[in-house]
């Protein structure tokens, strides 16, 4: 039998499933030009904090000459991901290694290396993205997908900064302050620190993407 650590991940997984086997694949990655080109051509993916693996396998899905390796700290995560990538017909292509993210050390090894909803929660984002650029060397492209809440804050905020709020108290913003040292970002994670992270992390600049979703915006972290 479950306990509640399992409703959290399963339900992080199934919110996210359908836009990562249908929308991410069908328009928002082949709305990125560079992106597209690389997987088209049989493009090495890493996916930092892949959960259960539905962002990696709706890549393979897409994409497939495209390979992906998933890179997660949670056990049950990674066992899911790996059953799922099977039954999904892709274990050949798509892997999932238990491992903490800043610590993967294959540098310039990837051609993409994307975050999906995933930096806000990590205690030590910076770690992680430091991570991403060396991932990514000279030519790969880091692709962060994360909440599209209000580039400043206002009262009242809109609907998605009050549910992002939500999800915050409940449950993102304990869950990164559970392991210290944290930044402590919370859910509601606005461009301008994701900005600040990128640039601690050596990137020069971050680029927000013209991807159109109601609830996630994408970013190109450059240099
Ligand atoms: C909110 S979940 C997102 C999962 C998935 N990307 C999705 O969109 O459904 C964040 C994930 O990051 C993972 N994670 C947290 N810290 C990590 C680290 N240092 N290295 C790798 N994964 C990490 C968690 O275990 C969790 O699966």
């Amino acid at each position: 039998m479950g306990g509640p650590g399992d409703d959290v991940r399963e339900a992080q997984a199934a919110a996210n499933r359908p836009l990562f086997l249908g929308a991410l694949g069908r328009e928002h990655l082949p709305s990125l030009p560079e992106v597209d080109e690389a997987l088209r051509a049989g493009g090495r993916v890493a996916d930092i904090g892949c959960g259960e693996g539905w962002s990696a396998i709706g890549i393979a899905l897409a994409y497939p000459a495209a390979t992906v390796d998933g890179f997660d700290v949670d056990v049950p995560s990674v066992e899911a991901a790996r059953r799922h990538a099977a039954e999904a017909g892709v274990g050949d292509r798509v892997r999932f290694e238990l491992a903490d993210a800043a610590s993967v050390g294959r540098d310039g090894d990837y051609d993409v290396v994307t975050a999906f909803e995933c930096i806000h929660d990590l205690p030590r984002p910076v770690a992680v993205l430091s991570a991403m650029r060396r991932l990514a060397g000279e030519d790969g492209y880091v692709l962060v997908m994360d909440e599209r809440v209000a580039e400043t804050f206002s009262a009242p905020g809109d609907d998605v900064e009050r549910l992002m709020y939500g999800y915050s108290v409940m449950c993102c913003l304990a869950d990164g302050l559970s392991s210290l040292p944290s930044a402590g970002t919370g859910t509601v994670m606005r461009p301008d620190t994701l900005r600040r992270y990128a640039r601690e992390a050596g990137f020069s600049d971050l680029e927000v993407l013209p991807v159109d979703d109601d609830f996630f915006r994408f970013y190109r972290l450059i240099g």
